[in-house]
């Protein structure tokens, strides 16, 4: 079986969670974009950092800075479970890793060409360059042994999909006054990236 049907069951569930569904309406509020921003920053940071990715347009960590850099950002840590995944990509041997390669990488390819036009601000995390050459360059070096690290890869972007959601909306509506924004021009916060084998990154404005 292929890797794409191997792990068809996850990629359902990923889809159908309540944040995902939030996001391709199309109607999700500037804040909490940034905050999944802010989780799927860390979690690329921590893959780019730990083995050198196939391409190099294939690099997030640039993109999202742009993206972060005109929205209104919430004052507050990482989910559990983004944690969580990020101490356990740093365990990853290669092999391994190429499997979260395919799923956080090929989810931007596609599912992300269709979500581009649909959320706040510039949308830089879904435009990869060369994208035909990526996809070529992460395709190349996987093989159908991979799906059990696959499916687990789907699953900790779950768990993560589902702990910004009960974060964010633990009565499921969306209530800014519940937190604290930051503009744009606000103090600079500096982030320290949990792993990965790189000095400290700083998110600037974030
Ligand atoms: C609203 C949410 C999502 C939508 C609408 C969506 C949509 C799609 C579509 C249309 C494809 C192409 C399927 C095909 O070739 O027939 C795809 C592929 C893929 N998606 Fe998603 N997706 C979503 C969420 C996710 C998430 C959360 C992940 C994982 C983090 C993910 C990972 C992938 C991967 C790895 C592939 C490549 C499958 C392959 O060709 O081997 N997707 N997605």
């Amino acid at each position: 079986m292929g890797l794409k049907e191997a792990t068809a069951e996850l990629h359902s569930k990923a889809e159908k969670t309540q944040f995902s569904q939030l996001i391709f309406s199309g109607t999700i509020p500037e804040q909490e974009y940034a905050y999944y921003l802010f989780n799927m920053y860390h979690i690329h940071n921590a893959l780019e950092n730990k083995y050198e990715l196939p391409h190099p347009s294939l690099n997030r960590c640039k993109s999202i800075e742009k993206d972060l850099g005109v929205l209104i950002k919430l004052k507050m840590d990482l989910t559990e479970s983004t944690k969580k995944y990020i101490d356990y990509i740093n365990t990853l041997t290669e092999e391994q890793w190429k499997a979260h390669i395919y799923v956080n990488y090929l989810a931007i390819v596609y599912g992300g060409q269709m979500i581009k036009s649909k959320v706040p601000g510039l949308g830089a995390y879904y435009v990869i360059d060369n994208m035909q050459e990526c996809v070529g360059a992460i395709r190349a070096f996987l093989n159908d042994d991979m799906s059990d690290e696959a499916n687990k890869g789907f699953q900790f972007n779950i768990d993560v999909l589902e702990d910004i959601w009960n974060t964010l909306r633990p009565n499921g509506v969306w209530e800014l006054g519940n937190y604290e924004s930051i503009a744009q021009t606000a103090t600079a916060i500096n982030i320290n990236p949990i792993g990965g084998n790189k000095a400290p990154i700083n998110l600037g404005r974030l």
